[in-house]
């Protein structure tokens, strides 16, 4: 939902990076829950979807970010697994972003998956920014809950300083290996050719106000054209998960990034046979905050636009596909449509 119909759409933004790094945990202190802990050993298995709303970002923030500076209505986050197993589910989530935060332990530095996401985030041609995250454990630390990095690099010893110092600098040379020019993000004047790494710690929170300012940072200065899209037209997604949902049999997790969606709306989804021409019945939204992966409880809406996950609840989903696109036909002709759908399966 939007106040206003000119207002811009919501930029995506994906979470990617080596298993463990930190992803879900960082999600987490941002909404303020605990999806991490409820995981089975704490691995993500699946893409995850929240929105956050602007009044969050700026509270989070505090005077990093002042509301009334920016037109974006907040961002729609991205979890993506890290385990090796899932690459499916990491190019899928790096496609659909607008921007992306890789995630690296400031221990651990670069893994494989860091590598593999890197070379999606190539691929796609993504902006993105790096959170060093876990600072917290650096030895000697002393932790500033929820304080923007420069007042908690102030309470730090020399000592515990140059640890982290240490630990930084080897994150900015194995960016360099991998070919980008980067820097401590205060350090950054060109966020389009350099890029921009933040200390985090997903537990103290230190960090992490910084970490939402230079998303809505760049979000508002690079790419407020690619977000001024008729946000009235026919809806646009990716399917995430297909689900049994009790009382609506098989609805989709879909993350939309193009348009609006309205409950009646002919839909065109790609499935494992033809693709699936059908009505929607419900747009079940997961409410501001809410994962869509965990979420038990939904608003029913009549329209959600982009950027948003909704759950839809239609006719002859079963053989709808994770991965596959959606469509909403409006007044286009539906051949066209499902010709579009076909030539993205
Ligand atoms: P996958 O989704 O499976 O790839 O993992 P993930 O990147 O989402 O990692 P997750 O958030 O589940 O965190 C893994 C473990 O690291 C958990 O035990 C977290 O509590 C811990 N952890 C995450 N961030 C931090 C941090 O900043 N500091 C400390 N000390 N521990 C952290
Ligand atoms: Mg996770």
């Amino acid at each position: 939902t939007r106040d206003r119909p000119d207002a811009l759409r919501t930029p995506i933004v994906a979470v990617l990076g080596h298993v463990d790094h930190g992803k879900t945990s960082l999600l987490d202190k941002i909404r303020g829950s605990a999806v991490s802990e409820g995981e089975a050993g704490a691995i993500t298995q699946h893409i995850g979807a929240t929105a956050v709303p602007l009044d969050t970002i700026s509270g989070i923030a505090g005077s990093l970010v002042d509301p009334d500076d920016f037109d974006l209505p907040g961002l729609l986050f991205i979890d993506t697994p890290g385990h090796h197993s899932f690459s499916t589910l990491r190019s899928r989530g790096g496609a659909l972003a607008d921007i992306a935060v890789l995630v690296v332990d400031v221990n651990d530095g670069f893994q494989p998956q860091t590598e593999e996401a890197i070379d999606i985030l190539k691929r796609t041609g993504t902006p993105f920014i790096v959170a060093a995250n876990k600072i917290d454990t650096t030895p000697g630390w002393n932790p500033q809950e929820g304080e923007p990095i420069q007042a908690s690099y102030e309470a730090q010893s020399d000592r515990a300083r140059s640890r982290l110092d240490e630990n930084l600098y080897e994150i900015i040379g194995q960016l360099s290996d991998a070919g980008f020019s980067a820097d401590l993000y205060w350090r950054v004047q060109d966020f389009q050719g350099n890029i921009g790494v933040v200390p985090v710690s997903a537990v103290t929170g230190e960090g992490v106000p910084d970490l939402l300012t230079v998303l809505m940072g760049l979000s508002q200065r690079y790419m407020k054209d690619q977000m001024a899209i008729d946000v009235e037209g026919p809806g646009a997604g990716t399917v995430l998960e297909v689900k049994d949902e009790k009382g609506f049999g098989t609805t989709l997790d879909v993350v939309m990034y193009d348009g609006t969606i309205r409950e009646g709306d002919e839909v065109v989804v790609g499935g494992m046979g033809d693709p699936i021409v059908t009505e929607v019945r419900a747009l079940l939204q997961p409410k501001p905050l809410a994962e869509i992966r965990t979420e038990k409880r939904f608003d029913r809406v009549d329209s959600v636009a982009a950027a948003a996950g909704v759950k839809i609840a239609a006719p002859d989903l079963d053989d709808a596909m994770a991965g596959a696109p959606v469509r909403v036909v409006r007044d286009r002709e539906r051949a066209l449509v499902v010709a579009d759908v076909e030539s993205e399966l």
